[in-house]
Order: structure tokens, then C-alpha cells, then sequence
């Protein structure tokens, strides 16, 4: 299983649209009726944006190989305590999915394979983003969300630290992070860049388009990512990062607590602003005959 993309409802469409593809190179691949598909190239969107009255999480997508491993997620999913919200693709770029509801009022979009164009030069060299790399989450109910993720969807725990865990799906170090606090929240998600030279002109492009970053470029301990996060439109960081760590092998990986280690969110040294932990947009729980 794969991260696949984040839906998001955005008060100002125009705005969080424009603004991924200024700061990240996405092309729209699909919009009109109050929705836009972005992506890197490779799929036909690794982020959905949906207009809304307010900005909230919609739901998470995670791509799958084919129809047998969907439908042995589903049933996994279910005996974790997972609620069906429908078993129909409910956007473009889907061929077959599943939509369910876990602990906090998460929303999981499983699905196999999205229409795929074939890896160009684009992803691989300058200043676009790669891919799509993770979400991080802030609920009250974070624990059972880490038990959900790993006893229903599969994840493996990489490390973790204080109240956060980090948990990978495939070799990325983490595609879901998931912190245990009294919050209900999307507090960032995450792209990657083109290595360091990547991230320069990521960061140059901010300078010359008059933004600012509100964290970094530093190196996390949990995964070692070169990381930076910046404000976007809706009110959530979007946090763009290279030389994240990856785990080849599950038998010899053991996890660490970074809890004793000093610098451990960034082994640069500077603390995260006052203001990090304020960033974020609502997770939205699904309502009565709401199938999304
Ligand atoms: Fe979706």
C-alpha cells in the first residue's frame, strides 16, 4: 500500500489551488463543480480540493495493488471496527474503491491503482515535487488511531516520540503520523522535493514570491527528513521535505523512541516556533448518509 492523496475542503478554492501549484508544480488534471485534482504527473491527483463554507480534512487516499488486496484491506478494516461508508468510487480517477470511517471520525479512501502516465523527467530533476509523502494527524483519540492504522490498515510503527507515533505502509519511513493529543486535526501533509538542490529552489521560489516558511529547513529525528513547513491558504502547514529515511527491510528495523534524545524534532538545533502547534485544519467527520 501506498499514500496515495489528501481531499481537503477549502474555503477559497481559487487560493489553495493556485497556491499548490505555485509552491509545488501541480498540475491541475481535472476541476469545475467546485473541485479541483492535482497532481505531481503521475497520477491523476495526489491532492482533491473541495469548496466549502470552512476548511476541514475530508478524507485520506491509500492506493492498493488490485481488486483481492482492496477487498482483504476492507475486511481487515471492518474487524478493526472500521465503518463502510460506501464501496463505490465517489471521484474521478477511481476505478474501484472504498470509503470507510475509523477512530476520530477519520476518513480512509482505499483504492486500486489510479490512471497512471508513465515516470517523465519532471519527477525526477528540479524544483517540482516528487510525490506525495504523508499527512500528520492531531486527535484525542490518537491511540486508538495508531491501533486502527496498524491492526486495520497494515501500517508498521517507525518510531516515536512523546504523544506522536510515525508509520510507514511501504519503505517511506512514514506516510501517516498521528499524534495523541486533545485536539481533531490535520496538522500538515506533506510533499517531496529533489534532494537538497530541490529544496533551494523551493525555498527561493517562497523568497521571491513574498511567503515565508514557518519551520525550518531542519532535520527531524523520527524519519530524518529535511523538512520545512509553510502556511497555506486554508490554514494548514504544508511541509515539503527531502532525504526522508527508508526501511527496506521490516525484519531487521527496530523503532525508537526519541523521547531521551536531545534535539529530537530537529537534530539542527533551533525549536519549532510558538505558533507550530497552531496550524491545522479540522478532521470532518462524516454525517448521517454523508458516503464520501
Ligand atoms: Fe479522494
Amino acid at each position: 500500500m501506498h499514500i496515495g492523496h489528501v481531499a481537503m475542503q477549502v474555503p477559497d478554492l481559487g487560493a489553495s489551488s493556485e497556491h499548490a501549484k505555485q509552491a509545488l508544480g501541480l498540475i491541475e488534471i481535472e476541476g469545475g463543480e467546485g473541485a479541483a485534482y492535482l497532481s505531481t504527473g503521475l497520477k491523476h491527483h495526489e491532492v482533491q480540493l473541495i469548496a466549502a463554507e470552512a476548511a476541514g480534512l475530508d478524507h485520506i487516499g491509500f492506493e492498493l495493488a488490485d481488486e483481492d488486496e482492496l477487498a482483504a484491506l476492507r475486511d481487515r478494516a471492518i474487524a478493526a471496527g472500521a465503518r463502510i461508508l460506501s464501496e463505490d468510487p465517489e471521484e474521478p480517477g477511481l476505478e474501484a474503491a472504498v470509503r470507510l470511517v475509523g477512530p476520530g471520525g477519520v476518513v480512509f479512501e482505499l483504492y486500486t491503482p489510479m490512471a497512471v502516465s508513465p515516470p517523465g523527467i519532471k519527477q525526477q530533476i528540479g524544483r517540482h515535487a516528487k510525490r506525495f509523502g504523508h499527512v500528520t494527524l492531531v486527535s484525542e483519540v490518537g491511540r486508538d488511531l495508531v491501533r486502527f492504522a496498524t491492526e486495520g490498515l497494515g501500517f508498521r510503527v517507525s518510531d516515536d516520540f512523546a504523544d506522536f507515533t510515525w508509520m510507514r505502509c511501504d519503505a517511506n519511513h512514514h506516510s501517516l503520523a498521528v499524534g495523541s493529543l486533545p485536539d481533531n486535526k490535520m496538522h500538515h501533509y506533506a510533499f517531496e522535493l529533489n534532494g537538497w538542490g530541490g529544496m533551494m529552489s523551493y525555498l527561493d521560489d517562497i523568497a521571491l514570491r513574498g511567503e515565508s516558511v514557518n519551520y525550518g529547513p531542519g532535520r527531524h529525528g523520527p524519519g530524518y527528513n529535511i523538512f520545512t513547513y509553510l502556511p497555506d491558504p486554508a490554514g494548514a502547514l504544508l511541509e515539503a521535505y527531502t532525504d526522508l529515511q527508508m526501511i527496506y527491510d521490516d525484519a531487521t528495523y527496530e523503532p525508537m523512541d526519541w523521547e531521551e534524545t536531545p534535539g529530537a524534532l530537529n537534530l539542527w538545533g533551533p525549536d519549532m516556533p510558538a505558533n507550530f502547534g497552531e496550524f491545522g485544519i479540522p478532521i470532518l467527520a462524516p454525517r448521517e448518509g454523508d458516503s464520501r
